[in-house]
């Protein structure tokens, strides 16, 4: 399956897909990576990897629709069935996400619906809830609304800090970000009008 990356830093989770690839294990051909920021450390993994890191920078645009409008031609040239977000942080214009709708995924660090935007971490902790964890959902124009794909769950640990809170659902982000894009690779996930399907059967 043809897909682009997009980032905005680190790049861990693009470091699965990179990893799933190289070993043969996730049905995919990772086309392009493109990040908003020139320092993004997931260029470097990218370029490592020999796969092609663009980045096109958000400074000097008038407008979120100019730069959506452009970040659309830069990954239509890859021609991707699938587009993941994986670390990108830049709110996303209706255009965009209508333009790739059903092909669209994004990894959330919260057990959506609850504490959709950001600092999920922190607002966990100060809620006092007792689970925490990680969602894959396709993107649909509501920040952080669309349907859930997969979810891992943690727990929540009295002496947890943001930190080891982050990490922990990190250890899930890697391991459910994969599957859900090899599911997606082999056809069994789908968006239809009414949610998600998986093998099927409606999630
Ligand atoms: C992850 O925690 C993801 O849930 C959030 O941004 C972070 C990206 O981490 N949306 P990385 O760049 O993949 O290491």
């Amino acid at each position: 399956l043809p897909v682009v990356v997009l980032i905005s830093g680190n790049g861990s989770n693009l470091q699965t897909f990179i990893d799933g690839q190289m070993a043969g294990e996730l049905p995919i051909d990772i086309k392009a990576v493109v990040s908003n920021r020139a320092d993004a450390y997931g260029l470097t993994r990218a370029t490592s990897a020999g796969i092609t890191a663009q980045t096109l920078p958000h400074g000097g645009y008038p407008s979120r629709d100019e730069y959506d409008r452009d970040l659309t031609a830069l990954i239509e040239q890859h021609q991707p069935e699938l587009v993941i977000l994986a670390g990108f942080m830049r709110i996303l214009t209706p255009a965009f996400v209508s333009h790739f709708a059903g092909r669209l995924i994004n990894i959330h660090p919260s057990l959506l619906p609850a504490f959709r935007g950001l600092d999920t971490h922190e607002r966990a902790l100060a809620a006092g809830v007792k689970e925490h964890g990680c969602s894959v959902h396709f993107v649909t124009p509501e920040l952080d609304a669309g349907p859930v794909i997969v979810q891992a769950k943690v727990p929540v640990l009295s002496d947890d800090t943001a930190d080891t809170l982050a990490k922990r659902v990190q250890t899930q982000e890697h391991r459910i970000y994969p599957l859900a894009v090899r599911w997606l690779a082999e056809g069994r996930v789908e968006m239809r009008a009414d949610g998600v399907y998986r093998d099927g059967k409606r999630q």
